[in-house]
């Protein structure tokens, strides 16, 4: 599919991937109830990095893969992780497993038929939970949260039998990481039970675990039967051994819970013959698997191969093949959502794939609709892969004579033409604010938890005040206060919420510039590229006038991490008089803080560093994140603006250049010492 689309298409599925993949990560890490399976999740991440490969100056700043699952809610504590809690980048074929050992290889300098062991074990289909030992005692559990942030279930896990409250003979810190499951046989008695019981009825042994480990009351977790496997480690005082299949045992000997599938592998034959003896066996393992994760064995390796974005180099996932099922599609519903963006979502015959009722499909947009030829009551083939929102892949019934669905051209919710642009797949309501659903997703935006994150002012109130008539644009949540009284009135508010509320909002006034920013909800603009364009303008207002000046295309495209789509959709923005009322509205009402930049400064921070000649004690590659790690940036050829030049043997023409330049030359080994002091 990747290979098919145009730029437009590929920015506008990238759009439409980024925020469906989060909606996702929500579903599945905040809520627990996933739409989709983790085949169709993978399936989307897998075609969000297909088209970022392809198109990669479209990659967003909200892109999926620069981020870790979703930040985690609900009233648990939050818990900042020693150490990143990574994710694991996904193989669908062997072919792929065959790529990731010989990129393992390339980046580690090694001849092709360099022998490179690796440990293979099941991938369990459960929560990723970090347990931190001092002296021995366990002293805090977290989950995985987005990766840099958890939360605290400490005492949750003190309930779990498999996890031991202290351990003898443990290095001083020890965090151990691993799996917190249910098996499939405790799922069905415990949702047996909750029937029983009129409770809660889970969709899988996943969310089962989920759910009964992030309870803030600690004894309903007692109550329910999870369990742990540990795979691996976080912060360690010491190492625990030289390889990553010692180190596993040397847990297992300190008598935390193991899977007895995990082995090492001599060579990639002996990791797919591992991959199908685990996928044999799947249906009677007692508990959900939904791959098998591969590690580079030596942990040396492990440690110079590192990470990119939010999955280490020396890892891998490898899947199962996605499931299917046929059923029929019985309505498509019309979704409105911020920007105005009509979305599909097929109603269907509710069926099981793969253990999960699925009665949703999403089917994009327009075009997808179109593809697929559907007809209300077709018959469809649906894909679930993993846990998230299922796609139809086939249409079943595609000559029957029956009229195609036509889709609005005016908008369900307000009755406005709803148009799409030219070269976008997207169809827009055109009504803006007045249509209720944007403006209803926009303030619901504004307020949200990455944006101004005004708590207690939930979608339920929000669409209250809409409908009193008391919320037009975001700077009206700032007068919410003159409503007081009227409000107190009200069924269901209390003196004590009202004022809690009206506090949370005057806690908000001085809002830091990036959050305002991404609140706006200007297209392609998330909290990074908010950050990466106030560390250029620091005030939204010297944004807003460079976005409107003569030369604004070209001036924001300029800035590091903004490219030709966002600098276009800052032009489109600030040219609407309509934005540029609301924004000064809201700016008459808060005072947004002067942004300061957080990076960690070293003395390599900005400087630019070309590497050349063949590099004899590491990869290119291996040199490059290593610069990339100090601040540093790698490029291609030496120039004026070159800082430093480190060159390999037969560097020829480079170094010249650069004493030309007069910029310092240094040979790899000073390079190492470079890197090893900043480390
Ligand atoms: S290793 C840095 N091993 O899969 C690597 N992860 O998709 C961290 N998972 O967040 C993970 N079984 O929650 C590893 N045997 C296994 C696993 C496993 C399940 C989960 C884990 C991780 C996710 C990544």
């Amino acid at each position: 599919m990747a290979e098919q689309l145009t730029q437009a298409e590929a920015a506008n599925r990238l759009m439409r991937l980024a925020r469906e993949i989060a909606r996702h990560d929500r579903l599945y890490h905040d809520r627990d109830e996933p739409e989709i399976s983790d085949a169709q999740y993978d399936a989307l991440v897998r075609e969000n990095a297909e088209l970022e490969a392809r198109f990669p100056h479209l990659v967003r700043p909200n892109s999926p893969s620069r981020r870790l699952g979703a930040a985690p809610s609900g009233p648990l504590a939050k818990v900042q992780h020693a150490r990143a809690m990574l994710s694991l980048e996904n193989a669908f074929s062997q072919d792929e497993v065959g790529e990731f050992a010989a990129r393992v290889r390339r980046f580690l300098n090694l001849p092709a038929d360099a022998h490179v062991a690796m440990t293979a074990e099941p991938k369990i289909d459960g929560l990723s939970c970090s347990l931190r030992y001092e002296g021995g005692e366990l002293v805090l559990a977290a989950t995985r949260g987005d990766g840099t942030v958890g939360e605290d279930v400490t005492a949750n896990v003190r309930t779990i039998a498999d996890i031991p409250q202290r351990i003898d003979g443990a290095p001083q810190v020890l965090e151990v990481r691993g799996e917190v499951y249910m098996s499939k046989e405790d799922f069905a008695a415990l949702n047996e039970r909750q029937e029983a019981a009129g409770g809660k009825i889970f969709a899988n042994p996943r969310n089962a675990a989920a759910g009964s480990l992030r309870q803030k009351d600690a004894s309903i977790t007692a109550a329910r039967p999870i369990r742990f496997l540990a795979h691996g480690w976080g912060e360690l005082s010491e190492p625990l051994a030289g390889s990553q299949f010692e180190a596993i045992r040397r847990i297992e000997a300190l008598g935390l819970p193991v899977t007895d599938l995990l082995v090492r592998c001599d060579d990639l034959t002996a990791m797919l013959a591992h991959y199908r003896a685990i996928e044999k066996a799947r249906a009677d393992l007692p508990f959900d698997i939904d791959g098998v994760v591969y590690k580079v064995d030596r942990l040396d390796w492990q440690e110079r191969l590192g990470q990119v974005a939010r999955a280490p180099r020396w890892g891998l996932a490898h899947k199962f093949p996605a499931e299917k099922a046929e059923t029929t599609l019985e309505a498509i519903h019309i979704q409105v959502g911020r920007t105005g963006k009509l979305t599909p979502v097929g109603r269907l015959k509710p069926v099981g794939v793969g253990g999960v009722i699925v009665a949703n499909v999403t089917l994009h947009n327009r075009d997808e609709i179109q593809r697929l030829g559907l007809r209300i009551g077709d018959r469809v083939r649906i894909q679930r892969a993993g846990d998230v929102i299922p796609q139809v892949v086939e249409n079943l019934t595609r000559d029957e004579a029956r009229a195609p669905y036509a889709f609005p051209d005016h908008c369900p919710e307000c009755g406005s033409e709803a148009v799409s642009e030219e070269g976008e797949v997207d169809v827009r309501c055109t009504g803006g604010l007045i249509c209720p659903a944007q403006r209803f997703e926009r303030l619901r935006h504004f307020v949200s938890r990455g944006a101004l994150d005004i708590e207690g002012l939930g979608e339920k109130t929000i669409a209250e005040f809409i409908t009193l008539g008391w919320l037009h644009s975001p700077a009206d949540i700032f007068r919410l206060h003159r409503h007081r009284g009227e409000l107190l009135e009200r069924d269901g508010w209390k003196e004590k919420s009202v004022d809690n509320l009206l506090a949370a909002i005057e806690a908000k006034r001085e809002p830091e510039g990036p959050r305002l920013l991404f609140a706006l909800g200007i297209r392609h603009i998330g909290i990074v590229t908010a950050r990466d364009l106030l560390k250029c303008f620091a005030t939204v207002e010297a944004l807003r006038e460079a976005a409107t000046g003569q030369d604004a295309q070209a001036e924001l495209s300029g800035v590091e991490g903004v490219g030709p789509v966002v600098a276009e959709a800052l032009v489109d923005f600030f040219h609407e008089p309509h934005n540029r009322e609301v924004l000064d509205d809201l700016l008459s009402e808060v005072r947004p803080k002067a942004f300061v930049s957080e990076a960690r400064q070293t003395q390599w921070t900005g400087k630019t560093i070309v590497f050349t000649g063949s590099l004899e004690m590491m990869s290119r590659d291996e040199a490059k994140a290593q610069a990339e790690r100090l601040g540093a940036r790698a490029a291609g050829s030496v120039s004026a603006k070159t800082d430093l030049v480190v060159a390999g043997p037969g560097a020829g023409s480079r170094s010249s250049k650069a004493e030309e330049f007069g910029v310092r030359v240094i040979g790899e080994e000073e390079w190492a010492r470079i890197v090893a002091q900043a480390g």
